[in-house]
């Protein structure tokens, strides 16, 4: 066996010592306590109509984009779709990348230069922290959610300052102190730039996120929104001022050497905020509210979160796998959130909470989880 070969195998091998072992599967449970589709937006049929109306209105659109936005593949829908989403969310500008992977990875990778200091949270995203690996950029971590931290971090810094934040953590579902963190930034002349992947269509009006809601589109250098959670299609976008999206379309590595989305899936993005704006955001609350008030009655400890991610923790890979397993025989899809994805000892259930989903699904996947705990 070559080297590499060896080497490849001993690495998986120590996955499945380990159970932490990944693999893809199509054998799927059911019952969704899994998906980010929050708001139901993938599955809605309703949006599915919009999307093919709207598509076939257009006249002669491509199957693909044929190129990149700086060469054949930009649209003058694009560009209006980038406005219209700029403007629901009261940001100056915004520029479209295919995914948030490639939002975070171009916007940390290009911003902060070498003299420069990106202090993230320990739980911050892998897209935020491939973007700073990437960047020439000093790197300090603080605790999470941690004023206190963050300001030893900020004493040290040097250069330009960049704060990074998730508004909602993907794994732990809780909020960001983003008041505080706003304040400190002010007082140390940091640039704050929020991941409100997990905030969008849960919080601030319409679902426009937590830096809307707190009124904090001025305070924020950059915002990135996700499309393929609550919005339930695909891409990302990042906000903040004209002269930002035009850096970004210049040094922007992620978003200049890769060809652009198709032209689909920019209206489904655009068909997506639309359609908003015509949903109950109660829906989601009352779901979020029903969930964790059985969990409180039936003695269950979760991570505290408001949002649409109810963590669960086993503490081990094993028993959070087992917990998995079994919930998934019942028919649940609900998945195992494993080290080293999560720090060892903070293995857990992440349980995501959807507006599809029925109360009594809720309560009997509470009356099980209390026979695992
Ligand atoms: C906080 C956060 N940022 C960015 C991303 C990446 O977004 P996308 O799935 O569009 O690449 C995710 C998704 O996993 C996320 O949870």
């Amino acid at each position: 066996m070559r080297n590499v070969e060896r080497f490849i195998g001993d690495k998986l091998q120590e996955r499945k010592d380990n159970l932490s072992i990944r693999s893809l599967s199509t054998n799927i449970p059911p019952v969704d306590f899994c998906s980010n589709d929050y708001l139901g937006f993938a599955r809605s049929g309703e949006l599915k109509h919009m999307i093919n109306s709207t598509l076939a209105s257009m006249q002669n659109h491509l199957n693909g984009a044929g190129g990149s936005r700086l060469l054949s593949g930009n649209t003058r829908f694009t560009e209006e779709t980038e406005a219209f989403i700029a403007d629901f969310h009261q940001a100056e500008s915004g520029l479209i990348f295919n995914s948030g992977y490639d939002a975070n990875v171009g916007l940390l990778s290009s911003v902060p230069q070498r003299g420069d200091t990106i202090i993230t949270d320990e739980l911050i995203h892998a897209s935020i922290i491939d973007g700073c690996r990437l960047s020439h950029a000093t790197r300090f971590k603080f605790y999470h959610n941690n004023i206190n931290d963050l300001e030893s971090k900020l004493k040290l810094a040097k250069g330009n300052i960049f704060v990074v934040v998730e508004s909602v953590y993907s794994m732990d579902g809780n909020i960001a102190p983003l008041l505080a963190l706003s304040d400190l930034c002010e007082r140390y002349k940091a640039n704050l730039i929020v991941d409100e992947a997990h905030a969008t269509g849960i919080f601030g009006a319409n679902g426009r996120g937590l830096i809307n809601q707190l009124n904090l589109t001025k305070q924020v250098f950059a915002r990135i929104v996700t499309f393929g959670k609550a919005l339930g299609v695909h891409g990302a976008i990042v906000l903040g001022s004209q002269n930002l999206r035009q850096y970004l379309i210049n040094f922007a590595r992620s978003f200049i050497y890769t060809t652009a989305a198709p032209i689909h899936n920019i209206v489904a993005v655009n068909c997506s905020y639309q359609y908003l704006s015509k949903i109950d955001h109660q829906l989601i609350h009352q779901k979020i509210t029903l969930f964790r008030k059985a969990l409180k009655e039936n003695h269950i400890k979760t991570l505290s979160s408001e949002s649409a991610i109810q963590g669960i923790l086993f503490s081990s890979n094993e028993a959070t796998k087992q917990a998995a397993a079994n919930l998934q025989s019942k028919g649940f899809d609900v998945r195992a959130i494993l080290s080293p994805t999560v720090a060892l000892g903070k293995e857990r259930l992440r349980i995501c909470v959807h507006t599809y989903n029925t109360d009594e699904e809720i309560i009997s996947l509470v009356n099980y989880l209390k026979e695992l705990n």
